[in-house]
Order: C-alpha cells, then sequence, then structure tokens
C-alpha cells in the first residue's frame, strides 16, 4: 500500500516541482543511482525495502503509464508529461536492485525465477537507453516510436507478474484497481480519438 503513498508524492511533485526537476535530472539520476547501489547492498534491511520490492519502480512506471491514458485536456497530463522522460529513467534505476535481487535468487535456486518480470525488465532495457535524449536524436522519430510501443508489452506483463506475486490482498486489489483504471482510460481515448498515443 505504499505504492499510493509514492503515487501521491509523485503526483506532488509533478504539480509543485516540475521545473526543478528537470533542471535538475542528471543529479536527481546520480542520487537514484547511489541510492538503488545502498539499497541493493543493505537488501535485507527493511529500509531498502521500497526498492527491493518494487514499489518504488513501480509508482514511477504507473506515471508513465497513466500519463498516455489521461485526456489531453487535463492539467496533471501536462505536468505528467513533461516529466514522462525523468520518470521512466528513474523508475528504471530504482527498479533494478529488485530485478537483480529476484534474478540472483531465481538463479541460486533460492526461488524461481519469476519470467514476467524478467522478460518485462529485459524490455525495458531499450526504452530506458533510448529516454536520453543524445541517443534519441541519433534515430528517426518512426524507429524511436517504434521502440516505445513494447511499453504496451511491458504492461502487460507487469501487470501479470504483479498478479502471480502480490504479498499483501489489499495489494491485489489495488493492482486490479490501478490496472483497470489504465485499461478504461485507454480505450475511452482510444474511443474518443482513434489513436493509441
Ligand atoms: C528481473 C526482473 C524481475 C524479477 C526477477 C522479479 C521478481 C519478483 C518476485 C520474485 C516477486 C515476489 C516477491 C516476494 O514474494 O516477496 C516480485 C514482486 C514484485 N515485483 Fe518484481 N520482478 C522483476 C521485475 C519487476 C518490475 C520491472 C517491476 C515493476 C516495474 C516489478 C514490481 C514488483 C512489485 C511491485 C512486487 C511486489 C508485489 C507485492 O508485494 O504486492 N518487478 N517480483
Amino acid at each position: 500500500m505504499i505504492i499510493v503513498l509514492f503515487l501521491a508524492i509523485l503526483t506532488l511533485l509533478a504539480l509543485y516541482a516540475n521545473p526543478f526537476i528537470r533542471k535538475h535530472n542528471t543529479k536527481i539520476y546520480i542520487a537514484a543511482t547511489l541510492l538503488s547501489i545502498l539499497a541493493f547492498i543493505f537488501r535485507a534491511q527493511p529500509i531498502a525495502t521500497p526498492f527491493i520490492q518494487g514499489f518504488l519502480g513501480l509508482s514511477f512506471f504507473y506515471i508513465v503509464m497513466i500519463t498516455g491514458a489521461i485526456d489531453k485536456k487535463h492539467l496533471i497530463r501536462t505536468k505528467f508529461m513533461t516529466l514522462r522522460r525523468e520518470y521512466s529513467i528513474i523508475g528504471f534505476i530504482v527498479i533494478t536492485p529488485h530485478a537483480l535481487n529476484y534474478t540472483i535468487q531465481g538463479l541460486d535456486g533460492t526461488r524461481s525465477l519469476e519470467w514476467f518480470g524478467v522478460i518485462s525488465f529485459l524490455l525495458m532495457i531499450p526504452l530506458f537507453v533510448t529516454s536520453f535524449i543524445k541517443i534519441r536524436k541519433k534515430m528517426s522519430s518512426k524507429t524511436w516510436y517504434r521502440i516505445q510501443s513494447a511499453a504496451y508489452i511491458i504492461y502487460l506483463l507487469l501487470f501479470i507478474h504483479l498478479i502471480l506475486n502480490f504479498t499483501q490482498p489489499i495489494n491485489l486489489v489495488l493492482y486490479l484497481f490501478l490496472f483497470i483504471l489504465y485499461f478504461v482510460l485507454k480505450t475511452i481515448k482510444f474511443v474518443k480519438t482513434g489513436k493509441l498515443r
């Protein structure tokens, strides 16, 4: 349920700290990387839970995801849209300790490997790399959009991953709510505009 708190904080930051985040994005990426390394090193400590259990990463990704489903006329969409790149980069950085932790456990036989998580994480890598402006500028917009469309497969895999791996019933209710909301909003948008993007 900590995801609800994270989503609220990320929404407030998008509303009130938007220019600050964009201005200092590189510093924020470095800070997120350092915190993720620390979380991985101290992964047995409760303080690392938001990173190691994937809650923080999922919160960032959910904002990125829902942005594409919100109607263009809403202010919140504009605010989220201008931070979409930053949130997806930070999301990838902070989900990495989770992915590493459970991949290691899957490979050393501590638990079975969670393939839906693994594949969704692997698919995120090209999206993460091409999120950086310098790399994006080197490719045509057609190629870039084609790579980004893998996001829909990632969302589906993530949904299955969460449904199979929730640790508390209330988390399952939350995941169902969040993903059904996304699906409903996306369908309404598609019916209105005829476009997926
Ligand atoms: C290599 C990639 C991944 C692996 C091996 C993996 C593995 C796992 C495993 C084993 C669990 C169950 C943990 C437990 O029982 O305590 C889990 C839970 C979770 N995963 Fe992943 N995962 C991966 C990628 C992802 C990604 C990309 C996201 C989100 C962006 C994510 C979000 C979550 C969340 C939020 C939970 C917690 C569910 C809950 O406690 O309600 N995972 N993952």
